[in-house]
C-alpha cells in the first residue's frame, strides 16, 4: 500500500487528530509534514484526552513510527516537554524520528512573532504566537537553523550570527526590545543536542525505503486548506503548505507515490484568528455551535469563530488537494437544530458564484446562498452505522456529499475512537 495524505479541508480543527489516530493502528508510519506547535490535535481514547502539538498523532499507536518531516518547524523545548508529558502518561516516544532537514524555532522568532502581531494592531493575523511565521520566513530567506546544524557547533554559531545580524536590528530598532546574544541562542539550542541526536534521520530516505518494502505511510497535515500559504485566505493564513502538495515537499515522498488524499471536514465551519469567513454566525446561533461543539482552541484556548457548512469551500478543498475521500466530523454537534442552513454558493456583487472567487476582495464580499435542511433531535452519538442515523441526518450527509466534490467515507458522531461510522474503508 503506498502513501496516504490526510489534510484539513477548512480552517483547521476539523478533527484531523482523531482521524489520524484511527488510521494509526493500521499504518507503519505517521508523518507530520508541515507546521509546528501552532497545531493542536485532540485525541480521545476512552476516558483519556491527549492534546498533541508537535508530535504526529500516530504517537499514540504503538505499532507505528511517528516522523517529524523536513517541512516541519520544531521548537525543541516544546518537543521534549510533549514527550515527557506523554511518557509520564505511559506512552513510549522511543520510536519517534525527526528529519535532519527540519528547521528549528529559535527564541528570537517566538519573540518576533508576538511583537510583530502587536505592532500590526488591527491588521494582525491572530497568530498562535509560537514563532511559526518568522521561522518559515527565515527558511525562505535562507537564514534558518536546521536540526542538523546542532551537530556542528562551528556551523551553528555562524548561522546564528548571520540570523542575529538581521534579527537584532529588527528587535532593537523596530520593536524596541533587547538584543539577543549569539552565545545565549547557541547554548540553548545545544542544551538539547544529546537528547535529540538518536532521533535524527534522513526521513525522506527512510520513508521511500519503507514504501519500497510495501509499507504504509500516512502523511498528516497540520492546519488546513484555507490556512495554506498559497491556497488559503492570504494573508490570514499560516506560513506553511498545508495542502496535499505540501505533503510531498514536506516529506520527500514524490507525488506519484501518493495513493489517496483524505480531507477531514466538519459538519459546520470554524476558524481561529482573523480573516474572512462568509458563513460565520455572530449572535446566539454562533454561541450555541461553539458551546455544543466545545469550540475552543486546543493550542491557545481562544474561542473559535463558528458558522455553517460551506460547500464552496468543500469543493475548493476537493480541487486543490485532489481529495479522494472526505471524513465528515462532528455531525453529532448539529443535533437539536430545527433547520440547518448549508452554503451552496456565494453571491458576490450581485453575481452567483459556485466556486471560490478569484480575488481576496471578492471573498471578503461573498454573501452565502443558503439551502435549508430539516434537523433532527435524536441523540446520534451512539450510532455505529449510517443506518442508525435518523432520516434527516442521513439526508443532510448525503446532500453535503453530493455538493462537496468527493465521496464521504467516514462520519464522526463523537470524539471517541468508537464514535465513527465507516462508509468506505480508507485502508
Ligand atoms: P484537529 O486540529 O483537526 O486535530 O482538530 P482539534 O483536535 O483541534 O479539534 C477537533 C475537536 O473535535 C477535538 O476536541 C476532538 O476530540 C473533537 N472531535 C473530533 N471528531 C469529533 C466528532 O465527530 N464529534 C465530536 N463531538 N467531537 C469530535
Ligand atoms: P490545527 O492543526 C486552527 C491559525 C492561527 C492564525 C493563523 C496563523 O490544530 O488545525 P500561525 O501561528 O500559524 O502563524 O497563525 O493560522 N492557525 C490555526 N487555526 N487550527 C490550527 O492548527 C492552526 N494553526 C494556525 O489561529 O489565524
Ligand atoms: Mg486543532
Amino acid at each position: 500500500m503506498p502513501a496516504l495524505v490526510l489534510i484539513g479541508a477548512q480552517w483547521g480543527d476539523e478533527g484531523k487528530g482523531k482521524a489520524t489516530d484511527q488510521l494509526g493502528g493500521s499504518v507503519d508510519y505517521v508523518v507530520k509534514f508541515n507546521g509546528g506547535n501552532n497545531a493542536g490535535h485532540t485525541v480521545v481514547i476512552g476516558d483519556e484526552t491527549y492534546a498533541l502539538h508537535l508530535l504526529p498523532s500516530g504517537i499514540l499507536s504503538p505499532g507505528c513510527t511517528p516522523v517529524i518531516g523536513n517541512g516541519v518547524v520544531v521548537d525543541l523545548s516544546v518537543l521534549f516537554q510533549e514527550i515527557d508529558d506523554l511518557e509520564a502518561r505511559g506512552f513510549s516516544c522511543e520510536r519517534l524520528v525527526i528529519s535532519a532537514d527540519a528547521h528549528l524555532i529559535a527564541s528570537y522568532n517566538r519573540t518576533l512573532d508576538r511583537v510583530a502581531e502587536r505592532f500590526l494592531g488591527n491588521r494582525r493575523i491572530g497568530t498562535t504566537g509560537r514563532g511559526i511565521g518568522p521561522t518559515y520566513a527565515d527558511k525562505m530567506n535562507r537564514i534558518g537553523i536546521r536540526v542538523q546544524d546542532l551537530f556542528d557547533e562551528n556551523i551553528l554559531r555562524q548561522k546564528v550570527e548571520g540570523a542575529l545580524d538581521l534579527k537584532n536590528q529588527l528587535l532593537v530598532k523596530v520593536y524596541n526590545r533587547n538584543a539577543v546574544t549569539v552565545d545565549a541562542v547557541v547554548e540553548e539550542l545545544l542544551s538539547y543536542v544529546d537528547r535529540l541526536r538518536p532521533m535524527v534521520v534522513d526521513s525522506a530516505l527512510l520513508l521511500n525505503a519503507a514504501l519500497d518494502r510495501g509499507e504504509t505511510v500516512l502523511l498528516e497535515g497540520g492546519q488546513a486548506t484555507l490556512l495554506d500559504v498559497d491556497h488559503g485566505t492570504y494573508p490570514f493564513v499560516t506560513s506553511s503548505s498545508a495542502t496535499a502538495g505540501g505533503a510531498c515537499t514536506g516529506s520527500g515522498i514524490p507525488p506519484g507515490r501518493v495513493d489517496k488524499v483524505i480531507a477531514v471536514i466538519k459538519a459546520y465551519t470554524t476558524r481561529v484568528g482573523e480573516g474572512p469567513f462568509p458563513t460565520e454566525l455572530h449572535a446566539a446561533d454562533g454561541e450555541k455551535l461553539r458551546a455544543d461543539g466545545g469550540e475552543y482552541g486546543t493550542t491557545t484556548g481562544r474561542p473559535r469563530r463558528c458558522g455553517w457548512y460551506d460547500a464552496v469551500i468543500a469543493r475548493y478543498a476537493a480541487r486543490i488537494n485532489g481529495v479522494t475521500d472526505f471524513v465528515l466530523t462532528k455531525l453529532d454537534v448539529l443535533t437539536g437544530w430545527e433547520s440547518i442552513p448549508v452554503c451552496v454558493a456565494y453571491e458576490v456583487d450581485g453575481k452567483r458564484l459556485e466556486d471560490m472567487p478569484m480575488t481576496q476582495t471578492e471573498f471578503h464580499h461573498a454573501v452565502p446562498v443558503y439551502e435549508y435542511f430539516d434537523g433532527w433531535t435524536e441523540d446520534i452519538s451512539r450510532a455505529r452505522t449510517f443506518g442508525d442515523l435518523p432520516k434527516n441526518a442521513q439526508d443532510y450527509v448525503r446532500a453535503l456529499e453530493q455538493m462537496s466534490g468527493a465521496r464521504f467515507s467516514s462520519i464522526g458522531v463523537g470524539p471517541d475512537r468508537e464514535q465513527t461510522l465507516e462508509l468506505h474503508a480508507l485502508l
